[in-house]
């Protein structure tokens, strides 16, 4: 059978870790005895400068098509001076409001290979395992009214009852299949709108009774990220938080480069790597593929329903890290030179294949 995926490479290392991405999707899929079928198309700086919009009609349309869709990154310095409809990132927030994906899930895991490169405290990061569960379709982001008038700019953080239900549900669902704890969290103490949000999440917890949710103010959510990282299992947080902390909590892996994510619950499903087009380090072959490798195996678990290939392909990225193969922003983990984003893309690639050539209760290690 095959598998249709819309690609949007965008701009910076978009292109490249996509490139990565793509090559070892094709691997996978090839080996399931599945094939892929590449739909690329502009978005971001790069579609603005050729079609005057970041993200085009003819975009939009290949992605409503696809099985699913795969975004690289977008972003430009050269953008910082366009108007609010052609900024890159301004494309990004209309596909995955025009996908309707509302729930952005960012999982971040410490594996021992990664805890010397960790910026927390090799102590306290061993053995994290949490998820991050993003809103992704309301709160400042879309929040009505926003604009700019003179010496004065407003945005407004609005979410409905049944908007913070929905997520708060599918926070207990994942969280039901981990350890049964979900983080919410909030800035109860100051915005009304948190108020409504502890109270919904609240609710929906104890309707279930089979999770646990404990609240936690935002702030203090940042310092225990680096603080007591294991204390999390689900963290649920509206959209700007999540954003903010994700990034945070991505640094105690070492890089923002590795955390990838999947953002679901809308007409097609956005895998996307976490960070940024990365300007300081676009063109130069060394950036991280991980973040994009990792929505990959996303994919294959949650819209291509192959879990057995996502296990694979994890523990084929887990395999490539303990042998000290790493790009330049893992450097601390070891002694090692470090290598560009193909010769990592390679190994895993290697791994991959001699996963395959094992029988699938033989595959774990991938060594
Ligand atoms: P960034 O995520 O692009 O980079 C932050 C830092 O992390 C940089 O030092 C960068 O080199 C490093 N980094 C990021 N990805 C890496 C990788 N794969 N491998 C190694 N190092 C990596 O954030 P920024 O610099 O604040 O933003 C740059 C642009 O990206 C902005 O225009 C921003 O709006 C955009 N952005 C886009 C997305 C997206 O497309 N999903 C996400 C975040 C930021
Ligand atoms: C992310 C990014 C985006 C966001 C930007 C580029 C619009 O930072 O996906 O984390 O804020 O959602
Ligand atoms: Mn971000």
């Amino acid at each position: 059978m095959e598998v249709r995926l819309a690609v949007l490479p965008g701009d910076g290392v978009g292109p490249e870790v996509t490139d990565a991405a793509v090559r070892v999707l094709e691997a996978v899929l090839d080996a399931e005895g599945r094939s892929l079928v590449v739909d690329e198309h502009l978005m971001g700086w790069t579609a603005v400068q050729q079609t005057g919009l970041p993200l085009p009609a003819e975009t939009l349309e290949a992605c409503l098509q696809a099985d699913a869709v795969f975004l690289g990154a977008v972003g430009h310095p050269d953008a910082a001076d366009a108007p609010h409809e052609q900024r890159p990132e301004t494309g990004l927030l209309a596909l995955r409001k025009e996908l309707g994906c509302w729930a952005n899930l960012r999982p971040l895991r410490v594996p021992p290979s990664l805890v010397e490169a960790s910026a927390g405290r090799p102590e306290r990061v061993g053995g994290t395992d949490l998820l991050i569960l993003r809103e992704l379709a309301g709160g400042l982001y879309y929040g009505e009214p926003r604009g700019v008038d003179g010496d004065r700019a407003w945005n407004t953080m609005v979410y409905s009852e049944g908007e913070v239900r929905r997520i708060a549900e599918l926070a207990c669902d994942l969280a039901s299949g981990r350890t049964g704890r979900v983080t919410s969290v909030d800035k109860a103490n100051v915005l009304e709108v948190s108020r409504l949000w502890r109270r919904v999440t609240q609710e929906v917890a104890d309707a279930r009774g089979d999770v646990q949710v404990n609240h936690m103010l935002v702030d203090r959510a940042a310092m225990e990220i680096v603080l007591n990282p294991r204390q999390f299992d689900v963290l649920l947080t509206e959209n700007l938080f999540g954003d903010i902390l994700s990034d945070e909590a991505a640094v105690l892996a070492g890089s923002l480069g590795v955390l990838g994510s999947a953002s679901l619950g809308g007409r097609k499903d956005l895998y996307e790597p976490v960070h940024g087009s990365a300007p300081d380090i676009a063109g130069r072959g060394i950036a991280n593929p991980l973040g994009s490798l990792a929505s990959m195996a996303l994919m294959l678990r949650y819209t291509l329903d192959l879990p057995g290939a996502a296990e694979r392909l994890e523990s084929a990225l887990d395999g490539t890290l303990s042998a000290g193969i790493r790009t330049p922003d893992l450097r601390r983990a070891g002694p090692e030179e470090p290598v560009g984003t193909e010769a990592f893309t390679e190994a895993v690639l290697g791994r991959l294949e001699t996963s395959y050539a094992m029988p699938a209760d033989r595959a774990g290690g991938a060594e």
